[in-house]
């Protein structure tokens, strides 16, 4: 699949120039403003993954929030396909939202613990689309299917189920409305190796089939090895590093990619090698 043909494509969506400050303090009259991003510039081609990697506290997780239009940047502007979400028309913005979906780490905290896995995944299909009970069904069926759970599933609770399948039925979730992108925040994080590597594996058969892009927030070098086509580094609140993992590269890294990467290295050169035969064959 083409990561290498489309790269001239146009931008699916792109920070330019993002701004967020949050309030500290208070509780003696000493409220302070905390600039968290201070100019973020990024872009994100479609079906490409961008691996997001920066230190705790950096901003991480407060990009992908305003990747997906839930917080608003204090200046700069979100542009997805061209257009600043921030002046789209109600139907364009609605448009928007449903082609940006999320997976968080804690999928416990992140669904109703008093549906069913069914009622979970039909939740996006209820708001944005009218079908029959028959037809939704099915379709339930389908994405548990996809991201290899039974049928049976869907009338399991949350806490019946595991912590990888209940990520796995976030991405069922997450995918019910063929969006364009998805932002993962340490979405396999808290998963052991297998189950991580079968989540990986599905996404990039998902990337593959829906051409769908991530914003994959992830400290896992390993997940992000395997999975990203760039890696970005948030520093400072600033982008210092955008290393495109499909070139080899001769220049010198920012010491802040070097400080995160550590001694945790294969060295990044030889994921490029490695990359470029598998995807540029
Ligand atoms: N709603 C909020 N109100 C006040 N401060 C906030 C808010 N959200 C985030 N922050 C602050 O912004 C900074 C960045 O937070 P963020 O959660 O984006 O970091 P992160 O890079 O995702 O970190 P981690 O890797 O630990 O998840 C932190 O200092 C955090 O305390
Ligand atoms: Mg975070």
């Amino acid at each position: 699949m083409g990561t290498c043909e489309k790269k001239d494509a146009m931008d699916l969506l792109k920070f330019d120039g993002i701004h967020k400050s949050y309030t500290r303090g208070g509780m003696f009259g000493d409220r302070q403003r905390h600039a968290v991003l201070k100019g973020v510039h990024l872009s994100i081609a479609p079906g490409s993954c961008i691996g997001l990697l920066g230190r705790s506290g950096s901003g991480k997780s407060t990009l992908g929030r305003i990747a997906l239009g839930i917080e608003a940047p204090d200046a700069g502007t979100v542009l997805y396909d061209g257009a600043a979400i921030d002046q789209m028309p109600a139907a364009r913005f609605r448009d928007f939202r449903r082609n940006n979906q999320v997976v968080f780490q804690n999928s416990l905290g992140s669904v109703n613990p008093r549906f069913t896995a069914g009622q979970i995944v039909a939740e996006p299909l209820k708001n944005f689309k009218s079908s029959t009970a028959a037809a939704l069904k099915e379709k339930i069926n389908d994405l548990l299917t996809q991201v290899g759970l039974r049928r049976e599933d869907a009338d399991k609770y949350p806490h019946q189920f595991s912590g990888g399948e209940l990520q796995r039925v976030c991405i069922a979730r997450a995918i019910a409305l063929n969006p364009r992108l998805i932002v993962l925040d340490e979405a396999v994080s808290s998963l052991d190796m297998v189950v991580q590597s079968r989540i990986i594996d599905l996404l990039m058969a998902l990337r593959d089939a829906a051409g769908i892009a991530y914003l994959f927030i992830s400290h896992d070098l390993r997940v992000l090895a395997k999975i990203a086509d760039r890696l970005a580094v948030l520093h400072d609140g600033r982008i210092v590093e955008d290393v495109d993992l499909t070139e080899p590269r001769q220049q010198a890294y920012h010491p802040a990619l070097i400080e995160l990467i550590g001694a945790v290295l294969p060295p990044i050169s030889e994921w490029s090698k490695r990359r470029n035969e598998a995807i540029c064959v």
